[in-house]
């Protein structure tokens, strides 16, 4: 089996796309432009995980200016990148991660997870990473307590999912 680690390029969207709609509900998967928006703003944030030539994985982020108490707002499913990332920003955002099923459970999510923390932190300034997960989502919220990321903020019913679940803000300080 053949893993490996790259940054993202426009002409991987399809492969994006499968692993978006089969990690989340189809209410919250964001959408084509978006993910293109990412690529196109912030190549080096955006990190995909190849198993032997097929998409299994993804992960995708923004450079924000540090705000200790976070407008809510930014965290908006499908906000576009251009809008918040800025290069000099201090503070990582983590817009999203996905894994497809077959290969969960394996380790890949956490090797993704870590992939990208270990190139940000060594190409940019950053001082702290911030990120929303699910209430519901174990095995992201797993990987993120095992980082030493803390609970900072909940926003009820942030997800508009089957369960309308809570989002819980997570940071880490550098
Ligand atoms: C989150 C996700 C990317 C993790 O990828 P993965 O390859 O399945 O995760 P890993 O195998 O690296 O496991 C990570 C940790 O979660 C644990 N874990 C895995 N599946 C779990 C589950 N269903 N419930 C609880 N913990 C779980 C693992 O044991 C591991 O913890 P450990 O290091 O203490 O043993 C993947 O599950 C996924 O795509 N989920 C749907 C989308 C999602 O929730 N994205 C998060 C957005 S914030």
């Amino acid at each position: 089996m053949k893993i490996s680690i790259r940054n993202a390029e426009e002409s991987n969207i399809e492969g994006i796309l499968l692993v978006e709609h089969d990690s989340f509900h189809k209410d919250i998967a964001e959408s084509r432009s978006v993910f293109f928006d990412r690529i196109k703003v912030f190549p080096e944030g955006f990190l995909l995980m190849e198993i032997d030539g097929e998409i299994a994985g993804y992960i995708s982020s923004e450079m924000w200016e540090y705000s200790e108490n976070i407008d809510t707002d930014r965290f908006r499913l499908n906000h576009n990148i251009a809008d918040i990332h800025r290069t000099d920003g201090s503070e990582l955002y983590i817009s999203s991660i996905g894994v497809i099923k077959k290969y969960r459970g394996k380790g890949y999510g956490k090797m993704l997870f870590s992939e990208l923390v270990e190139r940000i932190g060594s190409s940019y300034r950053i001082a702290s990473i911030i990120l929303i997960v699910s209430e519901n989502w174990n095995a992201a919220r797993k990987i993120y307590e095992n980082n030493g990321f803390l609970e900072i903020q909940r926003i009820n019913g942030f997800f508009e999912d089957d369960e309308n679940s809570d989002a819980i803000v997570m940071r880490k300080y550098l």
